[in-house]
């Protein structure tokens, strides 16, 4: 079986898996505990956050670890419940940790304006800023696309938000390590990551928030992660958040490089011999590794189970969606019909993607995709 969905969560790179089997083995004291065993496991949580701050460009106490990309996201929607401006501008792409969580919020008094995306899944940096109002406390606009992989125009929203004193939280957890992510650079108040999308563990996420910030923990109780997020610390996990986050900071460029190829490689493999497939997502504004297609008159669900049964691994959309019969909100907002929604699929490579690999989907995928018939003249 081949695995081309890395947007939905990866692989554990066997170096963090070992790392982690060590700490599960020999580390357990609690973190917070004054004796030998705790402050072991607390210099393995404070080494991890110093690997963060590095890959993403912060300070130590700008780092947040939590239990998830959707918990971070959370953290930051929950936070605007406690401040006098309660208005929240987002992209009609947003991941459903800051779309459904904005519409849970509204019966608590946030309100909320959904900005939308071009037919490439960018946002237009002046609708962002018509939509701000007096009372708007937080732009949220995530960094890249789940399901396009569409990288937004952060810089341009960051300014818009520095100019007008307004909080600019962005999802980050498909941009880190496929793209390079400076939390400084990109002028963030604060972004969210997730260790399963780079190599690293399930159920461990972490909110950067710049220093200074207002922040009402979703999670209260003990004093952990500065009174900011209660819990006991998942040790290895966060370890192992720390070791890819530091692996990816370093392997990028060249990563960035080799996945581009790759794509370059199948799509126009792809379009040569079917040219009315569609590429769906920015031409150039674009994560490496991500393709979404739509083949008109192929159903996705069905493509994706053949495929399966040939031996590969993909999504129909996003994972999420796969399997209900709703069409994708993201595929929908960039302005395909529900027909095509539903004849999309999104393959993704990443770290252990050969050039092979990518041939025979190639091969497999045509298999399934029928010629189209040549139009006859009249
Ligand atoms: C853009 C984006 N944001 C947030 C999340 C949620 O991350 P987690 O699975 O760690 O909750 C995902 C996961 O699919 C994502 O793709």
């Amino acid at each position: 079986m081949i695995y081309f969905d890395y947007s939905a969560t990866t692989p554990v790179d066997r170096r963090v898996s070992e790392l982690m089997t060590e700490i599960n083995e020999e580390v357990f004291g609690n973190p917070s505990s004054v004796h030998l065993f705790g402050q072991k496991a607390r210099g393995y949580v404070e080494r991890a956050r110093q690997q963060l701050c590095t890959a993403v460009g912060c300070d130590p106490t700008e780092i947040i670890f939590n239990g998830s990309g959707s918990e971070a996201n959370n953290i930051i929607l929950h936070t605007l419940l406690y401040g006098e401006k309660r208005h929240v501008v987002l992209s009609a792409i947003e991941h459903p940790s800051i779309y459904n969580a904005v519409k849970e919020l509204e019966p608590l008094g946030i309100s909320h304006t959904i900005v939308d995306v071009d037919d490439t899944g960018r946002v237009d940096p002046d609708e962002v800023s018509a939509a701000i109002r007096d009372d708007t406390g937080l732009v949220s606009i995530m960094m890249v696309n789940n399901e396009l992989g569409t990288v937004e125009p952060m810089a341009q929203i960051a300014n818009i938000c520095k100019e007008q004193k307004i909080a600019f939280h962005s999802d980050g957890v498909q941009a880190l390590g496929k793209i390079p992510v400076d939390v400084k650079n990109l002028g963030v108040t604060s972004m969210s990551f997730a260790a399963h999308k780079l190599y690293g563990p399930k159920g461990v996420g972490v909110l950067y928030l710049a220093g200074g910030e207002e922040l009402h923990p979703l999670i209260a109780g003990g004093s952990q992660e500065n009174g900011r997020r209660a819990g006991t610390e998942n040790v290895a996990g966060i370890s192992g958040f720390g070791l890819a986050a530091e692996l990816a900071a370093v392997e990028v460029h060249d990563e960035m490089e080799r996945l581009s190829h790759l794509r370059n490689i199948f799509v126009s493999n792809l379009k040569e011999n079917r040219p009315e497939v569609m590429i769906n997502g920015h031409s150039s504004e674009t994560v490496p590794g991500v393709v979404s297609l739509s083949i008109p008159g192929v159903s996705a669900e069905k493509l994706v189970m053949k495929l399966d049964m040939d031996g590969f691994a993909l999504s129909a959309g996003a994972a999420c969606a796969s399997g209900s019969p709703k069409p994708s909100r993201v595929l929908k907002a960039i302005g395909l019909s529900d027909e095509l929604n539903r004849q999309t699929i999104r393959i993704s490579f990443g770290r252990f993607t050969t050039a092979e690999e990518v041939d025979s989907l190639l091969n497999a995928l045509l298999k399934h995709i029928p010629i189209a018939e040549a139009e006859t003249a009249t």
